[in-house]
């Protein structure tokens, strides 16, 4: 990617799917997510989540580079739940996911949404870095909790 490279975000289509389900099958494979998945499932499961979310596509010279999937919150009316944002090896670290990021803060702040909510991995190559460059605060109120049974 060079600087004269623009990047174009735009609303995701069916046809997007594949792309996407490809960016998250690869890069949620490695350490932190250790995700194991094959193309057909990441691409099913994408579908099935396209259904009830909306995901945005950065794309730079016709391809995707990656993505992020958004949902209102069921519950509260002006908060929004950033449940998936992955962008492809090659293009990390060039502005693209804070372009995202932000991209998705202006089109929900316009549709009344205040406080936008996500879960983040705390453990080395996940993204609790830079959410906090995003100025994105610890939810001090919620704690994740578990019991593991043998
Ligand atoms: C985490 C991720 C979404 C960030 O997107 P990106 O396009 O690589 O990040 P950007 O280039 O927009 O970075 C914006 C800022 O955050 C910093 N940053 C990026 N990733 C970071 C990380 N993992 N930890 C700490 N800081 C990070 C950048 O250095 C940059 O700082 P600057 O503004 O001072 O220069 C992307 O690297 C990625 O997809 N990683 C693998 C998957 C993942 O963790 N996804 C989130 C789970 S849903």
């Amino acid at each position: 990617m060079n600087k004269e490279d623009k990047i174009i975000i735009r609303k995701a289509t069916f046809k997007d799917l594949r792309a996407c389900a490809e960016i998250f099958r690869i890069e949620s494979a490695k350490s932190p997510y250790n995700k194991k998945k094959t193309p057909k499932k990441a691409l099913e499961g994408i579908r099935e989540d396209f259904k009830g979310n909306d995901i945005y596509v950065a794309i730079i010279d016709n391809k995707i580079v990656g993505f992020i999937m958004v949902r209102v919150d069921s519950g509260i009316k002006n908060q929004l739940w950033i449940n998936e944002l992955w962008i492809s090896k090659d293009y990390q670290g060039k502005g693209i996911g804070k372009s995202l990021s932000l991209e998705i803060e202006n089109i929900y702040k316009k549709k009344g949404i205040k406080v936008f909510k996500l879960v983040a991995h705390t453990r080395k190559g996940g993204a609790q870095g830079f959410y906090r460059k995003l100025d994105y605060n610890l939810d001090k109120s919620m704690v994740f909790m578990e019991k593991t049974i043998v």
